[in-house]
């Protein structure tokens, strides 16, 4: 399949230019886009045969489901079983990188849920997404646009590196701005809420909007034998680099120490900025300040990606706190290690 690669200006994109990706989202192909989290690849969410080429493209199991966006909060009604607290969030983190799970209405095929009865809804707020929802007047499922069990893009370069010649469209919006995929929460009664994924929505700014959230236990701890999580998606190994990846807690002395250990028998180091001066140029990655969290959630998953290109057997990185936006940097690292964690001070 040859892709179309479409450019446009991600602050604002001119109907003209996503017409004709518009048009192919209406005729049931697929689009890539980018939005305010990671690129997502996109398909008619009301259209099995969409969320099959999704699947497909992807390589993902079908049993994992698909979150619906939509263009506004109450457009949620058609496809889901929505509510007040809903609505709450909605007005607090809509348009924004927050899914809901909600009851499923018939409109949304199987297909598309993982064989569920519930959906996942999100209302982003990049200005691409937004038109293209606008304009095709679709709800468009769209997991992340990379290969199953790779990292989510934040560009398009990395969408072209995994779907060139698997979809029909790409479209190439700039660099995501926030670089971790939305927060997905699971509505449980009329105030509370399970956090399934953390994101840039943190479980301290759901709790100024719901009395009772309370964080899945799979977001920090590896599933047990024969668990079956509420998210599907976290019993897949994901965001993994080629080569195998270990975190490295302790204090900031022996972490180093411990880096610069095993850069000399040729591991590749993603680290902070300032542990960067300490360390050999050429095998390390750097993902900004350690107190920058905002920059190393940007750079994270296209850090985990030039491990691929460096040589070296093996990477290590730091073991981020689970505090605040952390706590996202945390699930994404520690799923991308496998759970392999050292503490070189207790070694
Ligand atoms: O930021 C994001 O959320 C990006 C952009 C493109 O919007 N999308 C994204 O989608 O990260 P995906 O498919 O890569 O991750 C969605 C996760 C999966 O782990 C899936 O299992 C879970 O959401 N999920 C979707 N629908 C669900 C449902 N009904 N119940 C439980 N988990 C669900
Ligand atoms: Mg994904």
């Amino acid at each position: 399949m040859k892709t179309l690669l479409i450019k446009v200006d991600p602050e604002n994109p001119s109907a003209e230019a996503l017409a004709e990706a518009a048009e192919i989202l209406k005729a049931g192909g697929t689009v890539v886009f980018p939005t305010e989290t990671v690129y997502g690849l996109g398909g008619d969410a009301t259209h099995s045969e969409s969320a099959e080429k999704i699947y497909a493209a992807k390589g993902r199991p079908s049993d994992n489901p698909l979150i619906i966006h939509i263009a506004r909060p109450e457009d949620a009604e058609a496809y889901a079983v929505t509510g007040k607290l809903y609505y709450r969030l909605a007005r607090h983190f809509m348009p924004g990188p927050l899914t809901v799970i909600l009851p499923k209405k018939d409109t949304i095929p199987l297909t598309v849920t993982g064989g569920l009865d519930s959906v996942a809804v999100r209302c982003p707020a990049h200005p691409v997404a937004l038109k293209l929802l606008e304009l095709t007047g679709l709800p468009v499922a769209a997991p992340s646009a990379n290969i199953s069990g790779k990292p989510s893009p934040t560009c398009a370069a990395h969408v072209i590196e995994d779907l060139d010649c698997r979809v029909d469209c790409i479209i190439d919006g700039g660099e995501a701005d926030f670089g971790v995929e939305s927060t997905i929460v699971k509505i449980t009664g009329e105030d509370s809420l399970v956090l399934l994924r953390p994101g840039t929505v943190t479980y301290d700014a759901l709790c100024c909007v719901c009395a009772d959230v309370t964080v899945s236990d799979n977001v920090i701890n590896k599933l047990k034998e024969n668990e079956r999580p509420i998210c599907p998606g976290s019993k897949y190994r994901h965001y993994a680099p080629d080569k195998p990846l270990t975190l490295v807690g302790g204090s900031d002395e022996a972490r180093i120490a411990f880096f610069a250990e095993r850069q000399k028998e040729g591991a590749v180091i993603i680290c902070y900025d300032e542990q960067a001066a300490k360390l050999m140029p050429d095998s390390v990655i750097t993902i900004g300040a350690g107190d920058d969290l905002e920059a190393q959630g940007h750079r994270l998953f296209a850090a985990l990606r030039e491990c691929n290109s460096l040589e070296g057997k093996c990477v290590f990185a730091n073991l981020p706190s689970t505090d605040g936006f952390g706590l996202a940097l945390y699930n994404r690292l520690i799923r991308a290690a496998a759970h392999t964690v050292v503490y070189p001070d207790q070694i």
